[in-house]
């Protein structure tokens, strides 16, 4: 029992055990145990507060852990972050009043892994045009990073999370704030990364994308209400649950909606109802 485990932590490229998080006046989540395995790609979702930024900063060593350890390929994260993991920040936390380029700003995703002065090789350079130039974003590489929209900066964070080839990538609310048609290039870039073999843990708020695009999810609300396929798991009692709000689910076919506005579940309980009672009418007539 004890051996396996053991093999499972040695498997899995993150792990909560037992982990307590928060601040100075608050506790945001209390005895977490969670795992993350290699080449896994895992949506996190669930309300406003649950402790989702929390907890993926407490990975990166940002958020001090209270009690309980979390690990990153077997190593304890102890308060820095570690080299295998790529960091996308929730967009609107970032001081934009810093005046730095977009290359500087992917640049910043190399010095982590070297103690020399900050200035690029050709090499160096070349790899981050390169990311950009795939990103689409290319053409503001000597750009301030503040003159950019919101889709923009935010797929020059993810150009710096990706210049050190990350095994494991974080990404906060990565589709925030970006149309439609961004979202699902991000989305769908993220898919290939992980194809190539980057695991991958994102929160998000938008739990269409994450049932069309993500193979796992994970619903928190400072602990883990369920956590597995979202078709299996995208019910309207654990979305509800989760986010302490009325929610329903409507599946037509292989496809799933969620309604998440307010009184949603009332909205699909009366459409039914009227539909029922047509069709107990039409018993009736007979
Ligand atoms: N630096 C901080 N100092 C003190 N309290 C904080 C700090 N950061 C977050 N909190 C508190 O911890 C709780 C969890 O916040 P967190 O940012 O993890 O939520 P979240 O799930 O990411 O929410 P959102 O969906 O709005 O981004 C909240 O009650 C928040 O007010
Ligand atoms: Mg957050």
């Amino acid at each position: 029992m004890a051996q396996a485990a053991s093999d499972a932590q040695a498997r899995s490229l993150v792990s909560f055990s037992k982990v307590t998080c928060g601040y100075k006046k608050k506790i945001v989540f209390q005895n977490l145990s969670l795992k993350l395995f290699p080449r896994q790609f895992a949506g996190l979702v669930g309300p406003s507060g649950a402790g989702k930024s929390t907890l993926l900063k407490s990975i990166l060593g940002i958020t001090p852990v209270l009690s309980g350890s979390i690990s990153v390929a077997g190593k304890t994260i102890n308060g820095r972050a570690p080299d295998e993991v790529g960091y996308v920040p929730q967009i609107e936390t970032v001081d934009w009043d810093f005046p730095v380029t977009v290359e500087q700003v992917v640049a910043m995703g190399l010095y982590r892994k070297s103690t020399r002065l900050p200035w690029l090789t050709r090499e160096e350079r070349r790899i981050i045009r390169e990311l950009l130039n795939q990103l689409n974003i290319g053409h503001y590489a000597d750009r301030q990073i503040k003159m950019l929209s919101g889709g923009e900066q935010q797929r020059v964070f993810l150009a710096r999370a990706l210049v050190s080839n990350p095994r494991l990538l974080i990404l906060d609310e990565p589709t925030s704030g970006v149309d439609v048609k961004t979202q699902h290039a991000i989305l769908h870039l993220l898919g290939e990364l992980n194809r190539k073999g980057v695991t991958i843990l994102l929160t998000t708020h938008d739990l269409n994308a994450v049932a069309r695009h993500l193979p796992w999810v994970i619903c928190f609300n400072q602990k883990i209400v369920a956590q597995g396929d979202p078709d299996e798991v995208f019910t309207s009692k654990v979305l509800s649950q989760t986010y302490e709000s009325e929610m329903s689910v409507i599946r037509q076919g292989d496809v799933m909606m969620v309604d998440d506005s307010p009184h949603a579940g009332h909205h699909f309980e009366k459409h039914r109802h009227e539909k029922q009672k047509t069709q107990d009418s039409g018993v009736h007539r007979h």
